[in-house]
């Protein structure tokens, strides 16, 4: 069974609760493995055991948050080994202009230079999923639909 890793950092719970309905869309293909970890608790094996990651991180400043930052800067441990694996991101910020599509950019550009394939959206948010504060029932439902094409891409490069 393929396996995709939702990794998130949330303070306030808002990136949380999107990283929660992205597993629910996951989940309902019934064909997917899905882990959902704090990126504190990720480590270089979750990366490289997934065929598919999901980062999300609160928006700060405009890019990601420290933590997630952390993650990725550990994940030189195994460059060159996530080639060919579907990225993906999501962001929660503050202000509708302040800074969700810089701060998935940040976390795509990471997995480009992994070597992976990055899942764009044609019908909502076209880099990833964005919450503006809390999420409501639409951004919950974009991040369904998120996790389902993601989860699609997954199998279809199977
Ligand atoms: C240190 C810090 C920096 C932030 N920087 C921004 C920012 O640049 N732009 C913005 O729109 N919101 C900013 N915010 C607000 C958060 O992105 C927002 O509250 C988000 O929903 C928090 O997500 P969480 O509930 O998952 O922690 C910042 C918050 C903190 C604590």
């Amino acid at each position: 069974m393929s396996k995709v890793l939702i990794s998130y950092f949330s303070k306030s719970g808002n990136t949380k609760k999107m990283a929660e309905s992205i597993k629910e869309g996951l989940n309902s293909l019934g064909y997917v493995q899905v882990d959902l970890k704090k990126v504190q608790d990720t480590t270089i094996k979750d990366l490289r055991s997934s065929d598919g990651i999901v980062i999300g991180s609160p928006t700060y400043f405009g890019v990601m948050a420290k933590e997630v930052k952390a993650l990725m800067d550990k994940s030189v441990q195994c460059y060159g080994k996530l080639v060919g694996k579907v990225g993906g991101a999501f962001t929660s910020s503050g202000l509708i202009g302040g800074g969700n599509e810089t701060t998935i950019m940040s976390i795509l550009q990471g997995f480009l230079i992994h070597g992976m394939i990055v899942q764009g959206v044609q019908k909502a948010n076209h880099y990833g999923p964005v919450s503006v504060g809390a999420p409501n029932e639409e951004v919950c439902d974009e991040c369904v639909q998120y996790g389902k094409m993601i989860g699609e891409l997954v199998k279809r490069l199977g």
